[in-house]
């Protein structure tokens, strides 16, 4: 793989610059190892990571017209941080007694899941591996550094996100209460249960069979209390490993391993 863990489908995707001397987008090219190009061009890729007037990354998908951004303030999202103490995710990783845990969220993605903890009063660290991704993310909190809204500048700030493949990172980093893991698309085609942006996320990412490898054991060796991991409703437990205990949530289910 390009860039380490880098895990574009590079083929496909390429930096769309806003004009020939955007230096800018240039050097983003760069560092993900992406091709630059001044316009669509089909025959070289179908994906574009662009940056808007206001400087913030998407993905386009030319042929489907669908875009992805990741945003914290999106009407569906804002409604379950503010009934955040209800969410599955929550009430797994929740430790009795102890209101500010540390929690490592080892495979951060969106941060969605990350962003749900953090508003629930925990303490996050975000571990991405992929620099697409990753920067995405960046981009996001940002966003939302700067929100208006109190609340995303609030949980914002008990964030932290680190790039790199938490197998490595995770025993370079103090030891958390609990270390979160959510390693895998379970499906990789479009369907109704998968949503469009989750879908071209999908796309953008090889789903490769064997990415968890070495995740849960290295999870527990670093968490103090509890490693959580969210995994499809009816799918066999990570690595085959018998959880203490389960949550159903909506449309998945948290396996709790006490350490
Ligand atoms: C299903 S997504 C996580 C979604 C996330 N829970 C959310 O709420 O948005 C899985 C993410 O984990 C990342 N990932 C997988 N294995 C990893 C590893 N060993 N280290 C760091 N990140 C990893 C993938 O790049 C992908 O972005």
């Amino acid at each position: 793989m390009p860039n380490g863990a880098l895990m574009i489908e590079s083929s496909r995707l390429a930096v769309l610059l806003a004009r020939s001397d955007d230096l800018p987008g240039r050097q983003l090219a760069e560092d993900l190892s992406l091709p630059a190009l001044e316009q669509v061009d089909s025959e070289r890729a179908e994906l574009y990571l662009c940056r808007d007037a206001l400087g913030h990354l998407h993905v386009e998908d030319a042929i489907e017209g669908t875009r992805l951004q990741f945003d914290f303030s999106e009407p569906s999202f804002l409604y379950r941080l503010q009934r955040v103490q209800h969410e599955a995710l929550v009430r797994a990783v929740r430790v009795r007694g102890e209101p500010e845990i540390h929690v490592i969220d080892a495979t951060a993605g969106l941060g969605q899941d990350a962003f749900l903890l953090a508003a629930a009063g925990f303490r996050v660290t975000m571990i991405e591996r992929s620099a697409l991704v990753h920067v995405m993310l960046q981009d996001a909190l940002q966003r939302a550094a700067e929100h208006e809204l109190a609340l995303l500048r609030d949980v914002v700030s008990r964030t932290r996100l680190c790039r790199g493949d938490s197998v490595t990172l995770l025993p370079e980093l103090e030891p958390a209460d609990v270390v979160y893991l959510d390693p895998m698309f379970p499906e990789r085609r479009k369907s109704a249960r998968v949503r469009k942006h989750m879908y071209l996320l999908q796309r953008l990412l090889h789903a490769e069979a064997g990415e968890h490898e070495g995740l849960l054991a290295v999870a527990r060796s670093r968490a103090r209390r509890k490693v959580v991991v969210k995994r499809p409703r009816n799918a066999p437990p990570l690595d085959g490993e018998r959880p203490t205990s389960r949550l159903e949530g909506r449309s998945n289910r948290f396996d709790v391993h006490a350490v």
